[in-house]
């Protein structure tokens, strides 16, 4: 079935002219969090438009039929990254130091739900990451999201701590990383 998957690497101008496809996918993937107002499709809009002024943002959409199915997307921490910043628990602090290039954060792994359990969150997950410079990679997952949590697990993933992100109505979160320099798993 994912097969049939097309995987477009994006950048900051091409996700202006997607944002109809982008915000149609989310509220259908993320539409029994969309009361809670962290959560709304245009906070989420905000984020991401945010997140692309990074440099060396990046975005990788799937496509099957025509249609969105599925994206990736993320940015490399900059040094004395903000992310670190909402730590809620001791970490070693070589773990946490940034230059510029050793981390990149993967802000969002989504796929439609007509799509997900045939192995689309994977591809996209390691088009994005395998292909870049970076030594490893970032995200924050919530710890109750158990697809998500059992996903990265076996794809490497290991947590480091807990984070909840300088917005006062941010949830808490689960911070892993994951190793980059070892080959993309087959
Ligand atoms: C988490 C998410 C991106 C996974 O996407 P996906 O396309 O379903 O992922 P995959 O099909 O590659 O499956 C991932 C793993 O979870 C398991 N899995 C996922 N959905 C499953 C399902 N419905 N039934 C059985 N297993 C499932 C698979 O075993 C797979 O493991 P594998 O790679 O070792 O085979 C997707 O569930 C999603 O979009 N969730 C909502 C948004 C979200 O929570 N994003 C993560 C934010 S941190």
């Amino acid at each position: 079935m994912a097969d049939e998957l097309r995987l477009e690497h994006l950048d900051s101008e091409a996700l202006k002219e997607h944002e109809d496809a982008i915000s149609a996918l989310y509220r259908v993937t993320y539409r029994d969090e969309l009361d809670d107002p962290f959560h709304t499709t245009e906070r989420f809009m905000e984020r991401i438009r945010n997140y692309s002024k990074a440099p060396g943002f990046e975005f990788v959409l799937g496509i099957t039929n025509d249609n969105p199915a599925g994206l990736a997307l993320g940015y490399p921490l900059p040094a004395q990254a903000r992310w670190w910043r909402g730590l809620t628990t001791p970490v070693d602090p070589e773990l946490i130091e940034e230059d510029g290039t050793r981390t990149f954060a993967l802000c969002e792994l989504m796929t439609h739900p007509d799509w997900q359990g045939k192995g689309i969150g994977h591809r996209l997950h390691d088009e994005l990451l395998f292909k870049r410079p970076e030594q490893r990679a970032t995200l924050l997952v919530d710890s109750d999201n158990d697809t998500a949590r059992r996903a990265y697990e076996k794809w490497g993933w290991r947590q480091i701590g807990k984070i909840r992100p300088g917005l006062p109505d941010a949830p808490h979160y689960d911070a892993l990383i994951l190793d980059l320099t070892v080959s993309m798993p087959g």
